[in-house]
C-alpha cells in the first residue's frame, strides 16, 4: 500500500526566506517540499531554477530517519527541454525530477537519464493530456503526477474532472505513487483522496493558512481514511 505523502509547494512561500520556510514545513511534518521550476516557455511564468535548489540544499541538508531519506526535494520541472536540466538538478541536490509528458519526445529515454543521475523519476500530465499515455511508462516511474490545474500559477481552482484519470491509474497500478497538484486544500482533498491520490501538493492552502501544521495533518488524515475505506471495500469479482 502506498503511503500518504504531503508536499507543500514553496511557490506560495515567502521567497525572501525560502530556507526557513522549508525548515518550517519539515518541522510541521511535511514529508517533502515541492519545488516548482518554470522557464517561461513551457508555462507562461518564471520561478526558480537549479541555483535556488542548490542554495536550499545547503540550508536544508539531507538527513535520515528510520532508513528513509529526509528533507526530500520534489522538483516539478515545468520546462520546455526537460533533458537539459537533469544534471544541474541532480548536482543542486534535488531528489525527484518530475518532467512533463508534453515536453519530451522520448519519455522512456528521459526516465533512464534521470535515474542515471541518481534522481527519482516522475512524469506529469497537463489537464488536456490523456491518462493513457502514462500506462506504458508507469512501471518505470517512481511517481505519476496528474495536474489538477493548468500548470503555471498557484492559487487556481481545483479541477475535479481530472479525478477519473486518478481513479484509472490507481485501478491499474495499486503500488504507484500518484500525485495531484493544483487547488488542493481542506475543501478538495476528499475527492482526490477517494480517487486514489496519495501524494498531495498544496501551496496556497498551506502557506496561506493561520495554522499550516493543522492543514498538513488534515490532508494526511484524509488520505489515510480514504485508503482505509478503499481497503475495507469488497473488490468486485471480475
Ligand atoms: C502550479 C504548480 C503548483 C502550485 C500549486 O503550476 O505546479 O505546484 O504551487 O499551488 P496551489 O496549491 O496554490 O494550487
Ligand atoms: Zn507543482
Amino acid at each position: 500500500m502506498v503511503k500518504p505523502i504531503i508536499a507543500p509547494s514553496i511557490l506560495s512561500a515567502d521567497f525572501s526566506n525560502l530556507g526557513c520556510e522549508c525548515h518550517k514545513m519539515f518541522k510541521l511534518r511535511a514529508d517533502w517540499v515541492h519545488i516548482d521550476v518554470m522557464d517561461g516557455h513551457f508555462v507562461p511564468n518564471l520561478t526558480m531554477g537549479p541555483p535556488i535548489i542548490s542554495s536550499l540544499r545547503k540550508a536544508v541538508p539531507r538527513g535520515e530517519k528510520d532508513g528513509q531519506a529526509t528533507h526530500f526535494f520534489d522538483c516539478h520541472m515545468m520546462v520546455a527541454n526537460p533533458e537539459q536540466w537533469v544534471p544541474e538538478v541532480a548536482e543542486a541536490g534535488g531528489d525527484q525530477y518530475t518532467f512533463h509528458y508534453e515536453a519530451t519526445k522520448d519519455p522512456v529515454k528521459l526516465v533512464e537519464l534521470i535515474k542515471s543521475h541518481g534522481l527519482k523519476a516522475a512524469c506529469a500530465i497537463k489537464p488536456g493530456t490523456s491518462v493513457e499515455v502514462l500506462y506504458p511508462l508507469a512501471e518505470k516511474l517512481d511517481m505519476a503526477l496528474v495536474m489538477t490545474v493548468e500548470p503555471g500559477f498557484g492559487g487556481q481552482k481545483f479541477m475535479a474532472d481530472m479525478m477519473p484519470k486518478v481513479e484509472a491509474l490507481r485501478a491499474k497500478f495499486p503500488n504507484l505513487d500518484i500525485q495531484v497538484d493544483g487547488g488542493l486544500g481542506k475543501e478538495t482533498i476528499g475527492v482526490a483522496a477517494d480517487a486514489g491520490a496519495n501524494v498531495i501538493v498544496a501551496g496556497s492552502s498551506v502557506f496561506g493558512a493561520k495554522d499550516p501544521g493543522e492543514v498538513i495533518r488534515y490532508l494526511r488524515d484524509t488520505v489515510e481514511n480514504a485508503q482505509r475505506k478503499a481497503k475495507a471495500k469488497p473488490k468486485p469479482n471480475l
